[in-house]
């Protein structure tokens, strides 16, 4: 059976996470966390105190640093873990999920040169297919071939909603209105920037998430794929 490529972008807390992972367990396909990979390095950049606007010394960081996205075990799988990610060979995976490594890896996404080595990572790591991968330029950059691109949305009160309660689950002290900060000026920042900004593929299908759950947002993209995956056998096919 063929095995596509398939792109997920959208803003912060439009669920691409939680959906890519579903619809790669669903299908059997690799998944790549994408942004994990900026916030890595980014991480990286405040320990030792890079200051955020020094791109020379960001895109040096970038090219000496190994990040690696390995497949959480069964167990964590089905409870919904992520990816692990691990700098350096060391897991930084719940480090690089506060708000702080978020503006810092959004700041630091905006270096050509950074997105070079990452994006390079990212092709390598997709390049046999059979992988969903998620971000804001997957689509348009990283695989502009993709057979598959869904541009992921959901009003913006409710992914900030959704991402503060998962702060409040891990015990974070920030509140809503903190997080609805946060997550705007990331967005901004990320749309209108001059390099690979957040913007829809002109072939990317609109999927708004806003009223809908994990599962259904999942088995729609899934009846997407299955769709594609016909059209192209009857290409191959003509009957
Ligand atoms: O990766 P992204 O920032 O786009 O979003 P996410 O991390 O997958 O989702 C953010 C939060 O929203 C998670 O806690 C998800 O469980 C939740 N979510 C949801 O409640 N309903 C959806 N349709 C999608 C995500
Ligand atoms: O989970 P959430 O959607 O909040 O963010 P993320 O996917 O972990 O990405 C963190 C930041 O990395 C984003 O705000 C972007 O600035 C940057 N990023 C990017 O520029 N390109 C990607 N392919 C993935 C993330």
């Amino acid at each position: 059976m063929q095995k596509l490529t398939i792109a997920i972008d959208g803003p912060a807390g439009s669920g691409k996470s939680s959906v890519a992972r579903r619809v790669s367990a669903i299908l059997g396909y690799l998944y790549l966390d994408s942004g994990a990979m900026y916030r890595a390095v980014a991480l990286k950049a405040l320990l030792r105190n890079v200051p955020l606007n020094d791109e020379c010394a960001l895109s040096t960081l970038a090219r000496e640093s190994h990040v690696e996205l390995r497949r959480p075990n069964p167990e964590q799988e089905a409870a919904g873990a992520n990816n692990q990610v691990f700098l350096d060979s060391v897991e930084v995976t719940s480090e690089i999920r506060t708000e702080e490594v978020a503006q810092a890896a959004s700041r630091l996404a905006t270096i050509q040169e950074v997105r070079k080595v990452l994006v390079t990572e990212q092709q390598r790591a997709g390049a046999g297919g059979g992988i969903v991968m998620e971000g804001r330029d997957i689509g348009t950059v990283v695989f502009p071939n993709a057979q598959l691109k869904i541009f992921l949305e959901a009003a913006p009160d409710v992914r900030a909603e959704r991402r503060w309660k998962e702060h409040l689950q891990k015990g974070h002290q920030i509140t809503l209105t903190e997080v609805m900060e946060e997550v705007r000026e990331r967005d901004r920042r990320d749309r209108e920037r001059k390099v690979s900004p957040l913007v829809r593929a002109a072939d990317a299908v609109l999927v708004d998430n806003t009223a809908m759950g994990i599962d259904e947002t999942a088995r729609v993209i899934v009846m997407l794929v299955k769709d594609r995956l016909t059209q192209s056998q009857k290409a191959g096919n003509p009957s």
